[in-house]
Order: structure tokens, then C-alpha cells, then sequence
């Protein structure tokens, strides 16, 4: 079997690669846009579903995407375990289409497997596809010369310039922005990203 990413292989067992606990950014986004009846939420690239989960606890619609079969195997598993539905299917960052719109849209580590002919045409459609005052979350791994690549560095993965994913929301209200250095333990070695993340809303 051909594989374009890692993950495939790394979500096979019953253990959550990532865990289950949501990212702290879903609380940010829920106190930006609070749950309310028919709210939805798009999460791109949701790996095995432990944010896509918890917005649907919180009450939103949650549509959810990934390349993996594992990883929607588990997200599904996840959502009804956990007593909520969630729409989750294998998709493409690249190539994906919708004719929702959402109240919310995030994708947290998967921005980097656009291709380069892809990221104008993502972000037009996130803006398409984003309600009015509705708000985005990204984040993108960002090339250093001074840290080297991670180890568990996957197979469609590219680096982005530093500030590259700001210069795609220019017409967006920011509420957060920052390019932070952190220590990673995934995949069991220590190794450093630097990280480049944006909250912003919708204004026209
Ligand atoms: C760093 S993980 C993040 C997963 C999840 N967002 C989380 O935080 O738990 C990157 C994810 O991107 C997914 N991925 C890789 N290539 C993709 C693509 N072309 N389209 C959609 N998802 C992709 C992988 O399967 C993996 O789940």
C-alpha cells in the first residue's frame, strides 16, 4: 500500500498518538464565539479527533477532516464514546471542498502538507467558506536555520517562511499572532519547531 503520510502507520494501534486532551486553543476560540445552537465548526487535518471531540461536547456541529483512515477510525470511535456526532472523512488539505459555512475553522499542524501551488487557493476558500465574524485558528511549522529537522518529520511536509501564513489574512481582524520556539517530544525524541500560529476574524 502507498502512503502519503506517516500517520497512517502511527494511528494504527488503539493508543492516542496525540492523546485525547484538547489543545488549548479550542477554549480561546470558544470564548471568541461561544457555542450556540447551529454553530459550526471545521477542523482540517484532525488526526484522531481529540479537538474536533471536544467542539462537539461543547455543543458546536463539527465537521472534520484528515488524510487517514486510522485517524477518522478513531475520531469516530472518540466522538461516540464520548456520546456526539461529528461529521469525519478522509480529505485532502489540498484539494477539499465544502458548501458549508463555519462559525469556526481551524487546523492545528497540518497547514505545512499544502502544496506550494495550493496555499493561495486554501486561503481564498477559507475566507469563502468562513461566515462573516467568524473566526479562523492556524498554525504552520516555520524554517529555522539554527534547528534542525524534527526527527519524526513526515513525508509531504514542507517548511514554511517565517510569517508567511500572516501575509494570507490581510483583510482579517487579528486577535492573536506570535512565532514561539518550543521543545516536542513526539515520536519519543526531543526536538525543537518553531511555530508560527494566527487567531483572526472575519470582517467583511
Ligand atoms: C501533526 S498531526 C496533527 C493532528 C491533529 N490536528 C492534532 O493536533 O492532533 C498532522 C495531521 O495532518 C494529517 N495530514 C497529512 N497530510 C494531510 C493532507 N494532505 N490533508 C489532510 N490531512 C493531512 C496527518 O494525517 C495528521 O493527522
Amino acid at each position: 500500500m502507498s502512503i502519503r503520510t506517516n500517520y497512517e502507520k502511527w494511528y494504527e494501534g488503539d493508543e492516542f498518538y496525540w492523546g485525547t486532551d484538547p489543545a488549548d486553543f479550542c477554549d480561546i476560540l470558544i470564548g471568541l464565539c461561544p457555542p450556540s445552537s447551529g454553530k459550526k465548526v471545521l477542523d482540517i487535518g484532525c488526526g484522531e479527533g481529540k479537538d474536533a471531540v471536544y467542539m462537539a461536547q461543547k455543543g458546536y456541529e463539527v465537521t472534520a477532516f484528515d488524510l487517514t483512515d486510522n485517524g477518522i477510525r478513531k475520531t469516530l470511535k472518540l466522538a461516540a464514546d464520548r456520546g456526539v456526532k461529528i461529521d469525519a472523512y478522509v480529505d485532502d488539505i489540498n484539494t477539499f471542498g465544502t458548501d458549508k459555512m463555519f462559525d469556526i475553522v481551524y487546523s492545528t499542524g497540518t497547514v505545512q502538507y499544502l502544496f506550494d501551488e495550493n496555499k493561495k487557493g486554501f486561503f481564498e476558500k477559507i475566507g469563502r467558506i468562513t461566515k462573516k465574524n467568524g473566526f479562523v485558528y492556524f498554525n504552520v511549522f516555520v524554517d529555522k536555520p539554527f534547528l534542525e529537522l524534527p526527527p519524526d518529520w513526515d513525508i509531504e511536509e514542507k517548511m514554511w517562511k517565517s510569517g508567511e501564513l500572516f501575509s494570507f489574512f490581510p483583510d482579517w481582524k487579528v486577535h492573536h499572532i506570535d512565532e514561539i520556539i518550543f521543545e516536542d517530544l513526539s515520536g519519543g525524541i526531543p526536538h525543537f519547531h518553531c511555530m508560527d500560529t494566527i487567531i483572526c476574524e472575519k470582517m467583511v
